[in-house]
């Protein structure tokens, strides 16, 4: 809709930024820390770009308390990282490390000292490697429980300060990475075993709000989905339908189960057909259904658009363009349901992603039509090559992408959707899972590229200055 006038962001809107531990801390063994399946995954040959990996990452966990200063200086309301399931229970479960827990009390003090609100993920796909060992971590229910009381350990602990939690992060990318396209670990490619461990990451997530809600009464938690929303190509009924069949199949199939837990028909449907469908026990939907989220947490990069591809169609590609070469990545789709094919609208960056702010607003009106749900914009950021010259990182391109996607939540406040804040991906800059260190996201440039053995210096980018500002004005100055 367009508007006369702007409603004013809410006033205390969160800005914030985001992170993740793996992405960041470094120390991948100190302090009783024990691994998780990214540390190992990281070291098979061809696995990451050039073979990087987050044995060091961007030292956070020793430059905490400069990098939270820098935070203070930009003013952020917010910020959101993970805890590293392993520094706290180094095989998954059983006695826990107060080593890891301490470090993370540190953080949120060092925080809170600056009045900034921590966001806990509890979750953003480490899952210790002794879990993967014992039971084949996500494909065994036991996790549910281990996954339970890692969760309630945290509650307890820090609950008292933290205020605002998310659940898993983007579960639809982990699951369908990690086991259909043998991107991530435990790098395996059968989608019947990727329904069976989604439907138990499900469970898990649904069990971990409900003992949230037990236990931290003012507080508020929910998922962090990365929906990508998808327009038909053009006005053809049969593209129409086959971005209908996308969305149920991409996106509403996690957020139906999130905000109601019911699996979309046609999707279910498609599953049962194809002999993909997960064993439901009985009780496994009432826990679904009970399990209420207080918001829903949306990692938005990019929009996507679909054309009806038939049953004899284009198949699933495995691979991802993770150099950066523009151009590089395949056409994939789903025989019988649609696939994905290029927008002439929208430019792209050089790892093909499409950047769409106006998806952002899209998505932001279907979340709140759909589930009346506030929304809290968890991730939101551009990867690109950046130049330090001179001391100086002059990233206009990157003001321009979130400055279009800060007004197209402007826009979305003007519509009425409730917004609870805006995580920009990333405050510093980190670690891309496939993509090695030369794709960037942050407000602050770290002095690191290939070699672990690099100064990582902190040099605050323009991005920075002009967030800044941002925030100062609550939104008015883009
Ligand atoms: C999200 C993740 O998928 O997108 C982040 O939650 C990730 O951890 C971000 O870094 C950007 O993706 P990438 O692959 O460019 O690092």
């Amino acid at each position: 809709m367009e508007h006369k006038q702007d409603q004013a962001f809410p006033k205390d809107f969160l800005w914030g930024s985001a992170s993740a531990a793996y992405q960041i801390e470094g120390a991948w063994d100190a302090d009783g820390k024990g691994p998780s399946v990214w540390d190992n995954f990281v070291k098979i040959p061809g696995t990451t770009y050039e073979g990087t990996n987050g044995d060091v990452a961007v030292d956070h966990y020793n430059r905490y308390k400069e990098d939270v200063k820098l935070m203070a200086d930009a003013g952020l309301k917010a910020y959101r990282f993970s805890i590293a399931w392993s520094r706290i229970f180094p095989t998954g479960k059983g006695e826990v490390n107060e080593a890891g827990l301490q470090f993370y009390d540190n953080l949120i003090d060092e925080l809170l000292k600056y009045d900034i609100e921590p966001l806990v993920t509890l979750y953003h796909w480490d899952i210790p490697q002794a879990l993967m060992d014992e039971y084949g971590g996500w494909e065994s229910r036991k996790v549910i429980e281990d996954f339970t009381n890692y969760s309630v350990a945290l509650f307890k602990r820090y609950g008292d300060r933290v205020k605002y939690w998310v659940s898993l992060n983007e579960q639809n990318i982990f699951v369908s990475l990690g086991y259909s396209m043998a991107l991530h670990p435990p790098k395996v490619t059968d989608d019947k075993r990727m329904y069976q461990v989604n439907h138990i990451a499900n469970l898990a997530n649904a069990s971990v709000i409900n003992a949230f809600h037990e236990i931290v009464k003012d507080g508020k938690i929910g998922p962090s989905f990365a929906y990508t929303p998808f327009y038909p190509v053009d006005t053809d009924p049969k593209n129409v339908l086959a971005a209908e069949n996308a969305e149920d199949l991409n996106s509403h199939f996690w957020m139906d189960i999130y905000a109601w837990g019911v699996y979309p028909k046609a999707v279910w449907r498609y599953l049962e057909e194809n002999d993909l469908a997960p064993t439901v026990e009985p009780g496994d939907m009432e826990l679904l259904a009970s399990a209420k989220p207080d918001f829903m947490g949306l990692n938005y990069y990019q929009s996507a658009t679909a054309a009806h591809n038939p049953l004899d169609g284009v198949g699933q590609s495995n691979t991802f363009n993770t150099t950066g070469k523009k151009g590089t990545s395949e056409e994939t789709g789903i025989p019988g349901l649609y696939k994905k094919v290029k927008n002439p609208y929208v430019k792209t960056t050089d790892w093909d992603w499409t950047i769409d702010p106006d998806g952002l607003h899209i998505a932001l009106r279907r979340i709140d039509s759909r589930y009346q749900l506030p929304i809290l914009i968890t991730e939101n950021g551009l990867g690109a090559f950046d130049k330090l010259e001179d001391g100086e990182v002059h990233d206009a391109y990157r003001i321009d992408y979130l400055s279009s996607h800060v007004g197209a939540i402007q826009a979305a406040i003007n519509d009425g959707v409730d917004m609870l804040g805006y995580c920009t991906w990333s405050f510093t800059d980190l670690l891309s899972w496939l993509n090695g260190y030369q794709k960037r996201y942050g407000f602050v440039y770290v002095d690191r590229d290939i070699s672990d053995d690099a100064p990582m210096t902190r040099i605050p980018k323009d991005s920075f200055y002009w967030y800044k500002k941002v925030i100062e004005t609550n939104g008015k100055e883009l």
